[in-house]
């Protein structure tokens, strides 16, 4: 019988929270349950509660955290940078769902914001995912141009605008990893299925008019688990914060994988 309970390392409820209150006086107050864990530290992870004045506060989630950060707590520890939805690094789960915080609307949450990093990774630091596995499957795909035939002496090598279209969104990945964090698969196998971001990228590349290496491409997906462990189950495609569609391209692999047996 499988054993689903957490390690002890794990819980966070074990521990109690350190609560901050909002300033006196504050009339819209928004609590953020934030999950904290340090490495270095003797304690078990815990849930800090943090009351913040939505008043003195931008719209998202971000704003929170950063203000968290540099009025209340300057330990907390997140990633961000383009603060726009384009970079991918202020991924994590919010209010139970895998998203970007910088495009998450604090109204958007009913009652208190809980905060949790991306789900199933190893925790470096409070929302602080490991990523270095996600990052080895994309590097595994080889997301770049392969080509044996030398470019057009004159010009960059070109394509149609019908061809370009096939490209177009799958390229708009930001590879912030909400997907496959949300995937039961990735969740029981990451180890050896690459998971919706990593195939999105393969697929991106063999659909590629200009690219030479399909046939390579599509060998080395074919294995059971690297990509068959999809199961269709489409957490994916609902995760993912720039509205792509992961699910249908790995469906989309896998028909063109039964096309060229025939
Ligand atoms: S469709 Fe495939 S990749 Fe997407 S969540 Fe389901 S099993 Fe995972
Ligand atoms: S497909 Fe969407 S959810 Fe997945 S890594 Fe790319 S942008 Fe993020
Ligand atoms: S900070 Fe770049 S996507 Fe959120």
């Amino acid at each position: 019988m499988a054993d689903f309970t957490l390690p002890a390392a794990s819980r966070y409820n074990d521990v109690p929270g350190v609560s901050h209150a909002a300033p006196a006086g504050a009339t819209r107050v928004k609590t953020f349950r934030i999950y904290r864990f340090d490495p270095d530290g003797v304690e078990k992870p815990r849930l800090d509660n943090f009351g913040i004045d939505l008043d003195h506060c931008g719209p998202m989630v971000l704003d929170a955290l950063l203000k968290i950060k540099n009025e209340v707590d300057p330990t907390l520890t997140f990633r961000r940078s383009c603060r726009e939805g384009i970079c991918g690094s202020c991924a994590m789960n919010i209010d139970g769902v895998n998203t970007l915080a910088c495009t998450k609307a604090i109204d958007e949450v009913r009652g208190d914001v809980k905060i949790f990093p991306l789900p199933h990774l190893p925790v470096v630091k409070d929302l602080v995912a490991d990523l270095t596995n996600f990052y080895a499957q994309y590097a595994a795909v080889k997301p770049w141009l392969q080509t044996r035939t030398p470019p057009p002496p004159d010009r960059e090598r070109l394509q149609s605008k019908e061809d370009q279209e096939k490209v177009d969104r799958p390229s708009a990945c930001i590879l912030c990893a909400c997907c496959s964090t949300s995937c039961p698969s990735y969740w029981w196998n990451s180890d050896r299925y690459l998971g919706p971001a990593a195939l999105l990228a393969a697929y991106r590349w063999i659909v590629d008019s200009r690219d030479e290496a399909t046939g390579e491409r599509l060998d080395a997906l074919d294995d059971p688990f690297r990509l068959y462990r999809c199961h269709t189950i489409m957490n994916c495609t609902e995760a993912c914060p720039k509205d792509l569609n992961p699910a249908r391209a790995i469906a989309e692999i896998k028909k063109l994988l039964v096309e060229r047996q025939h």
